[in-house]
């Protein structure tokens, strides 16, 4: 090898090693919130080496997440994806806390995942502001609440970040990290640094209402509920469109009831609130549908039904 390339490698590794070691220090990792997105935070954490505190308001919804973790655990085990010695440690390094002061205590970094609600996480964020070390970070993984609001509330508005991870967290690459008004340089490096060594890849956006995969996807996914609303098309239709047409995955229908209905209700408000424009409007069947307790995937039934244990995708009766 010549001594150029051999400069060059030995570069790479010093500031491999150097990113390695300012996250070396970041040990401890508490998660609020162990529904859909919250148990997906824990699990790669875990199964990346860190050790995890798992937050949630009652012992149920714990029990429900490390039942979720565990299988995706062993899908991933299946596939081949990691070993059977990984999964083993992953589920150790999760504790379950029902008290957010005892989960926090030691945190190097919370991550906030629980219902996106803004009240609920100004309360949290004053909470974490008392409960944790000065020096912890404090993230959010909301899907559109102002980051400079939430930070608003604490005495470390450097240390709030967003953190935005895509749902299945295990699966999916992208981590949306929204710099607030008065987050740091350095908080922001730290968290691009520590998404890199979760093998995810970070993009740094600013903050303003749905930050941009929000601001994007949520017009679409609200343009298809009233499409069906107007009776423009069918369920299966609308979605069979966007899939065959734009070569998306899922159509939007499917994927508003994986996001779940009442979080995408409450993404429209922020933004037809921040913006005032009545673009953002949410359609009045999103808002039916939430208010009678259809929520998607993890309420049984949404524009699709779903029976436990069955993967077939099967319109919900109302829209046959
Ligand atoms: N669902 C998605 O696809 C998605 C994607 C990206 C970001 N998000 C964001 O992630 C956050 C969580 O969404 P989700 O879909 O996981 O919601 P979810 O309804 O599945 O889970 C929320 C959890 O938070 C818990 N919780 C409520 N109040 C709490 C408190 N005070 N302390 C501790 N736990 C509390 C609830 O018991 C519940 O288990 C939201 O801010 C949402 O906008 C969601």
């Amino acid at each position: 090898m010549d001594k150029f390339r051999i400069r060059f490698f030995s570069a790479i590794n010093q500031i491999l090693s150097l990113s390695f070691k300012a996250n070396k220090r970041m040990k401890n990792i508490a998660v609020i919130g162990s529904g859909t997105m919250g148990n997906g935070i824990a699990h790669v954490f875990a199964q990346y080496g860190y050790q995890v505190s798992l937050i949630d308001i009652a012992e149920e919804p714990l029990k429900k997440a490390m039942v979720t973790i565990e299988k995706n655990l062993d899908r991933q085990v299946t596939k081949q994806l990691i070993t059977d010695t990984t999964r083993k440690q992953s589920l150790e390094n999760i504790r379950p806390f029902t008290s957010v002061e005892a989960g926090v205590t030691n945190a190097d970094l919370v991550i906030e995942a629980a219902t996106e609600n803004a009240d609920l996480k100004l309360k949290i964020f004053k909470d974490l502001d008392s409960f944790c070390k000065p020096d912890t970070i404090l993230a959010t993984n909301t899907s559109s609440i102002s980051i400079t609001k939430i930070a608003s509330v604490t005495k470390r508005p450097d240390k709030v970040i967003g953190m935005h991870f895509m749902n299945p967290v295990p699966v999916m690459k992208l981590v949306e990290v929204i710099r607030g008004y008065n987050t740091s340089d350095n908080v922001t490096s730290t968290i691009m640094q520590l998404s890199k060594m979760l093998e995810k890849v970070p993009v740094e956006v600013n903050d303003y209402p749905g930050f941009v995969a929000n601001r994007i996807l949520m017009p679409m996914i609200n343009e298809a509920i009233y499409s069906l609303y107007e009776g423009v098309a069918g369920v299966h239709e609308i979605d069979t469109v966007m899939k065959l047409g734009m070569a998306h995955p899922m159509g939007p229908l499917q994927l508003a009831d994986f996001i779940g209905l009442d979080v995408c209700l409450s993404i429209l408000h922020v933004l037809h609130d921040g913006f005032g424009n009545p673009k953002y409007a949410p359609c009045p069947l999103l808002v039916n549908m939430v208010q009678a307790g259809h929520k998607g995937v993890k309420s049984g039934s949404g524009f699709y039904q779903y029976a436990p244990g069955s993967k077939a995708l099967l319109v919900a009766d109302r829209f046959k």
